[in-house]
């Protein structure tokens, strides 16, 4: 891959996290240092809870509970996400960079269809706009992900699907 000759998509530059407790503040990510070029895919392997969820949630800013960025850079380009607010983090989140959290049965609601959910983050994001083109483009999007009877799918319940699918 030639990728190094190009600008990298991402840039996160001696990231550091921390949650706070009542007994202090505990740093989980130290130093956390790597590019994506364009087009190319990363995979970060650690034992568990070495951070690699963590790193995750910092760069889209959706840390839970009281994690936050103590340091460190985290580049889109030439914008620093560290730096925006929550407005400017909604307009990124799901149209320049997405999350696919790593625990489906947590993060889809168990009592709405999958068709429901997959058109709510259709509509959120802007992709689509009114209701045709809204279920159309939840259609594609689950046959992207590789579902082939995706009209069918759209109304089933999470419980419905395996887990690879969820
Ligand atoms: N909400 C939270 N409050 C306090 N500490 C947290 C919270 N979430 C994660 N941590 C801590 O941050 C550290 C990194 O956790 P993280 O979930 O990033 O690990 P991981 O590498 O994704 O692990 P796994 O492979 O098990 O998914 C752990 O020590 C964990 O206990
Ligand atoms: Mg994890």
């Amino acid at each position: 891959m030639n990728a190094t000759s190009r600008e990298p998509l991402l840039s996160v530059r001696d990231l550091h996290v921390a949650f706070e407790s009542q007994s202090g503040s505990r740093e989980v990510l130290h130093s956390v240092t790597f590019d994506i070029f364009p087009g190319e895919t990363i995979a970060i392997v650690g034992e568990s809870g070495s951070g690699k969820s963590t790193t995750a949630s910092a760069i889209i800013q959706l840390l839970p509970g009281t994690g936050h960025v103590t340091s460190g850079s985290i580049m889109l380009g030439d914008d620093d996400l560290t730096l925006y607010n929550q407005a400017q983090m909604a307009n990124i989140r799901g149209r320049e960079i997405g999350y696919v959290p790593q625990d489906p049965m947590s993060n889809l609601n168990p009592v709405w269809s999958i068709g429901f959910q997959v058109k709510e983050a259709v509509r959120a994001n802007g992709i689509a706009s009114g209701k045709k083109e809204i279920e159309a483009r939840a259609v594609e999007v689950l046959k992207q992900a590789g579902l082939a009877d995706a009209e069918k799918r759209m109304h089933q319940y999470p419980h419905q699907f395996s887990g690879g699918m969820r």
